[in-house]
């Protein structure tokens, strides 16, 4: 089995910029509020930019990195919960974009876990030799789902896409991937069934396509199992917290992540954050967060890093990441 690891990574993240103090315009909240409960103080909301034109930018970044040619990428796979289109895939509207011809296409649907869910299914394919390079995207425009009228909801969500190429290696890069579900849980975070719609139903028992949430309920789920996904990746890969340079959790609240850096008893900033300035950003959240530390110059050849995400399902997923670039 061949070695994987990420050679360029990118970020797609729309111009616009939606303040809480916007959002205080439109239902009834308050920045006081979103700030004390989420750490939330800005999205970025698309003015007209789909899901593909977000990837792409984030792709383009990611291929200039690595310096890969569109041409070289053998698959494209795409995680995201507000795709262009039912059909085609969202990856077949980025391939075009792209250029990417030689590239095999799919979306996968694992709400915000679906970043490391699609790492794991690259690594895979790149594994067993049957690709060479394979493009990981998580990218959504949120605000086309949103229930824009729901101030518990509306208030959390933010449009943007990252995207990383994966290639074979002779370094140790991704590893110790870990991705799990509790189907039994789909009712408390969602988007809306895609509603039956045939003469034999009546228009009114037809539901409008919009995002719902039990946050309570997500929160205790989200709280739990970053904890023990996090202690999974550690226990496989038998490192404990001192080797790992940052921990990269899904940005959905900051409440989340400082219960686990209390309860881990990890350091001061060794959980990244940036959801302040971007919101929850679903698939988005974590390649967009490391687009931005590498931006920064915060991670170093060598450095090891955990991905751990969590979302609707409920899903959650984790990894081990060492960047060898
Ligand atoms: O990526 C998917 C994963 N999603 C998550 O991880 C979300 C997890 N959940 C959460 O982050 C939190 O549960 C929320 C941020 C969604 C809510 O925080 P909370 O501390 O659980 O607040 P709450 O739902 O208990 O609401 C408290 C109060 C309520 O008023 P009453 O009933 O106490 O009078 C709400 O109506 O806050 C009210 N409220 C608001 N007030 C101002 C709810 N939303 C707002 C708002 N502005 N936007």
């Amino acid at each position: 089995m061949k070695e994987v690891k990420i050679i360029g990574i990118g970020s797609g993240i729309p111009d616009n910029i939606m303040t809480n103090d916007d959002l205080s315009k439109i239902v009834d909240t308050s920045d006081e509020w979103i700030t004390t409960r989420t750490g939330i103080k800005e999205r970025r909301i698309s003015k007209g930019e789909n899901t593909s034109d977000l990837a792409a930018k984030a792709v383009m970044k990611a291929l200039k990195m690595s310096d890969t040619k569109p041409e070289e990428i053998d698959m494209i796979i795409l995680s995201t919960s507000s795709p262009d289109a039912l059909s085609p895939s969202t990856a077949c509207f980025v391939q075009d974009k792209i250029g990417a011809v030689n590239a095999s296409c799919f979306d996968i649907s694992a709400a915000c876990s679906g970043f490391v869910y699609a790492l794991r299914i690259g690594a895979q394919f790149i594994k067993t030799g049957e690709c060479k390079k394979v493009l990981v995207i998580g990218a959504e425009v949120l605000s086309k789902i949103t229930d824009w009228t729901d101030r518990s909801t509306c208030v959390l969500f933010g449009d943007g896409a990252g995207a990383a190429v994966l290639a074979e290696s002779d370094e140790k890069g991704v590893s110790s991937i870990f991705t799990g579900a509790q189907g039994n849980k789909a009712g408390y975070l969602g988007i809306t069934c895609v509603p039956v719609k045939n003469p034999l139903v009546k228009p009114e028992e037809i539901e409008n396509i919009k995002l719902h949430m039990d946050g309570k309920e997500v929160f205790r789920f989200a709280s739990s199992i970053v904890i023990e996904a996090i202690d999974k990746v550690l226990k496989d890969s038998g490192l404990t917290m001192d080797d790992i340079k940052y921990v990269i959790p899904h940005q959905a609240n900051v409440r989340i992540i400082e219960y686990a850096v209390k309860k881990l008893k990890a350091p001061e900033g060794k959980f990244y954050i940036n959801l302040d300035k971007y919101g929850n950003t679903s698939a988005a959240s974590i390649p967009i967060a490391l687009a931005e530390m590498n931006e920064k110059g915060l991670i170093k050849k060598g450095d090891k890093l955990i991905l751990v995400a969590f979302g609707a399902g409920f899903t959650w997923s984790a990894c081990l990441v060492e960047w060898n670039i």
